[in-house]
């Protein structure tokens, strides 16, 4: 992928998750899947947004500490490999919050008053008083997650694309105002003549003809052209880069989404399965409560008795088949429903006997991490110091340019 301000070496994913409660299985086909797979494609940063919660649940912190281990022996057990991503918490990297605060000094009100989850969730969450000045400005703390690292894609779900807009103009905002090096453009021809004589003449062929025409192809040739010298710098790229698009210096790249393409898995009453409609199975949920839940569930309201005949497409049973029962499980359901042949107690322990056994290796795992806590501190204690190591390598930069740097000798 490459669109305009988008860097390619920087291929950074970040994303984040709120230590709200047990992980379940909206999370996981949602969520957990997509960063399983990405985990094996890029260098992932994974965190618990710890100060998150806080913005909505500053009256009762006192669950976020239990659940902040509780999350990530859920992803540990759901298969996140701390050998392959930075598994870390979002407090213990002051960077976030530094990072946060300057960019608050450039980022106007109104952008933050127009993202629409702003007015969405004070509707939504009507008990909690969130006219606070850390509601209003949780989006940006999620820029300044994703900046702090230079991430060039965050997996996030649909509601959280306009947090992503948001970034995206903060970035532009930033590099716009402190791009401007002194002696940008000589320091960017400098850069261009270690290139070597071929490729800077190809290079400067592709920035005329950008600037001139807009055409993308000489944007993305250029920009690979850049990705493929080996022996520049990295302020001599992010000057190669900018000087391509005629901006400043690219200090803080653009991220893009990467949208999770599974559909929301349907909870048990139907609707989204969500923990705050209380329709959710956990992934740590016990057999016994699993069975019991979908023992209970609703079904196509026309099968009042066992001879009447139902239609799958009506019962809220029929997605969580869908997910997890075989092609012929799912055709003895259509037919059995459809003529009365089968009960809807068979059709469902059928269901629940899958999800069970689907589980049962996370089970096992999540298990093993809770009985070796100590290992599971050590990987995030781990994480958080190369997180930080991450972020302080950007803050440095930021700071610079921001008339930070105050050395005193
Ligand atoms: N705001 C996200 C949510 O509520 C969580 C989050 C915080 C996040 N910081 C982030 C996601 C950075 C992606 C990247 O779900
Ligand atoms: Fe739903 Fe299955 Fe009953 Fe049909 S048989 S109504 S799909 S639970």
């Amino acid at each position: 992928m490459s669109v305009t301000g988008t860097v390619n070496e920087y291929q950074r994913v970040v994303s984040g998750m709120r230590p709200t409660g047990p992980l379940h299985l909206g999370h996981y086909h949602g969520v957990l899947k997509n960063w399983l797979k990405l985990q094996y494609e890029y260098e992932c940063f994974f965190f618990v947004a710890d100060w998150h919660a806080l913005t909505t649940h500053y009256e009762d912190p006192f669950d976020i500490e239990e659940n902040v281990w509780e999350t990530f022996i859920d992803w540990l057990a759901c298969g996140i490999n701390p050998g392959s991503c930075k598994l870390f918490i979002q407090s213990r990297v002051p960077e976030h919050a530094e990072l946060h605060l300057l960019l608050s000094m450039i980022t106007p009100l109104g952008w933050l008053e127009r993202v629409p989850t702003y007015k969405d969730q004070q509707e939504k969450l009507r008990e909690k008083d969130l006219a606070t000045y850390g509601f209003l400005g949780y989006p940006l703390l999620q820029s300044a997650d994703i900046l702090a690292y230079k991430a060039g894609f965050v997996p996030v779900g649909e509601d959280q694309v306009s947090h992503l807009e948001l970034t995206r103009e903060v970035a532009r905002r930033f590099n716009h105002l402190y791009g401007k090096e002194a002696g940008f453009e000589e320091k960017a021809l400098g850069a261009v003549s270690k290139m070597g004589k071929k490729n800077a003449n190809i290079y400067m062929e592709c920035v005329k003809q950008y600037q001139e025409t807009g055409n993308v192809e000489s944007l993305e040739k250029g920009q690979a052209l850049i990705s493929a010298q080996g022996n520049l710098s990295l302020g001599d790229r992010e000057r190669l880069y900018g000087y391509l698009e005629g901006s400043g210096k690219i200090i803080l790249p653009e991220p893009y989404p990467l949208l999770t393409q599974t559909a929301k898995l349907t909870g048990l009453d139907g609707q989204k399965m969500s923990k705050s409609y209380n329709n959710t199975i956990a992934i740590r949920e016990a057999p016994e409560s699993i069975e019991k839940k979908i023992r209970t569930m609703p079904t196509d309201p026309a099968r009042v008795r066992r001879s009447d005949p139902g239609n799958p497409e009506k019962c809220p049973v029929w997605p969580l088949h869908n997910v997890y029962s075989t092609q012929e499980q799912q055709a003895w359901v259509m037919q059995g429903c459809t003529t009365a042949g089968i009960g809807c107690l068979d059709c469902k322990k059928c269901v629940s006997d899958n999800i069970i056994e689907s589980l049962k290796p996370i089970q096992e795992r999540a298990l093993e991490y809770k009985n070796n806590i100590r290992l599971v501190k050590e990987i995030v204690r781990e994480g958080c110091e190369a997180a930080r190591d991450a972020a302080q390598e950007t803050l440095e930069e930021v700071r610079e340019v921001m008339g930070l740097v105050h050395r005193d000798k």
